[in-house]
Order: C-alpha cells, then structure tokens, then sequence
C-alpha cells in the first residue's frame, strides 16, 4: 500500500514538474520571442519562472523523498540511477546554478537586440532540459516494467 503511495506522489510531482517545464517551453518561450519591448519579455518571464520556480522545488524535493522510497522497496538499477543523474542535475539547477546564471543574464542593463539573444538561449536551454526530462521519464517507465 504504501509503495502504491510512494508512486502515486513520485508520478504526480514529476508530471507537475515536467509538465510546467513543457508549458514554459512550448507556450511562455515563443510568447516572450514575440514581444517587441524588452522589459515586457523580462517581466514575463520573471514573473512565470518566480511562481513555477517555487513550484517546482516542491516537486523536485517530493520526486526525490518519493523516489528514495521507491528503492528501499524495490532497490536499484540502471533506470533508477538515470532518474537520479537528471534529477540531481535538476535540484542543482533550481537550488543553486539558476540564480547564478540570472544574474550574470540579467544583470548588466542591455539594449533589445541583447534581450532577444539572451532569451534565444534561455528556449534551447529550456528544450535541452525538457529532452532530459522525457529520458528521465523513459528511464523510469522502463526501471518500473522491465
Ligand atoms: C528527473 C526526475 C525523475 C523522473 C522524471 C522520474 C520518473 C519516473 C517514472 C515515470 C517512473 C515509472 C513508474 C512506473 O512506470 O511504474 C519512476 C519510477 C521510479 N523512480 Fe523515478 N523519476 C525521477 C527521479 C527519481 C529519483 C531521484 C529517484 C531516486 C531517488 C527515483 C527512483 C525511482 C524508483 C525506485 C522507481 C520505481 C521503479 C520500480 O517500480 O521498480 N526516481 N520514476
């Protein structure tokens, strides 16, 4: 029973989390390249990553409780360690690496063609991220059925 909840709460904090990451990349990105200002395009995508931010903490830390969960029941493998690269490069990104790369982003005053660069970078490094999450996924479906 308890191991049906562990899953139940791993699943749900990562389609939480993944699923915001997809929408950020799919929806708010091509918004943002759109506009033609560029403190609207910052003040779009500060005001989306401050409330998704938080959110995905949450989700990072219950994916991780959850998922430690998940191997005293059913121990580790190949799948599972691959979950743990990922999410281990996540928690270090959220935790730590993401303000550091704001501020040096942010930081200095730039004129629009920078902002569009700047924010050009941020989408592909966003699809990176979200192609690691769906190997992520694909690492524990398999670690889970095969
Ligand atoms: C990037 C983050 C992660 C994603 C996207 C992810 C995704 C998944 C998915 C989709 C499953 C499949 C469940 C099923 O099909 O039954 C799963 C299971 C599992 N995950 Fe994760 N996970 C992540 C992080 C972690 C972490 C950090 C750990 C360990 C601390 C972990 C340990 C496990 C374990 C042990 C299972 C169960 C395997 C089994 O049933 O034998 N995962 N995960």
């Amino acid at each position: 029973m308890l191991y049906i909840i562990a899953l139940t709460i791993h699943i749900l904090s990562v389609v939480i989390w993944i699923g915001g990451v997809a929408f950020v990349t799919l929806v708010t990105f091509p918004m943002i390249l759109r506009m033609d200002k560029s403190l609207e395009m910052v003040m779009m995508f500060q005001g989306t990553e401050h409330r998704f931010g938080k959110i995905a903490k949450v989700m990072v830390i219950l994916a991780g409780l959850s998922g430690l969960y998940l191997i005293y029941e059913k121990g580790t493998s190949l799948g599972v360690w691959l979950m743990i690269v990922i999410w281990s490069f996540y928690a270090a990104l959220l935790f730590g690496f993401e303000k550091m790369i704001f501020k040096k982003l942010f930081g200095q005053p730039s004129n629009d063609m920078d902002t569009k660069k700047v924010f050009n970078m941020l989408q592909t490094f966003h699809w990176i991220v979200l192609g690691l999450s769906f190997l992520a996924i694909i690492a524990g479906v398999y670690a889970g059925h095969y």
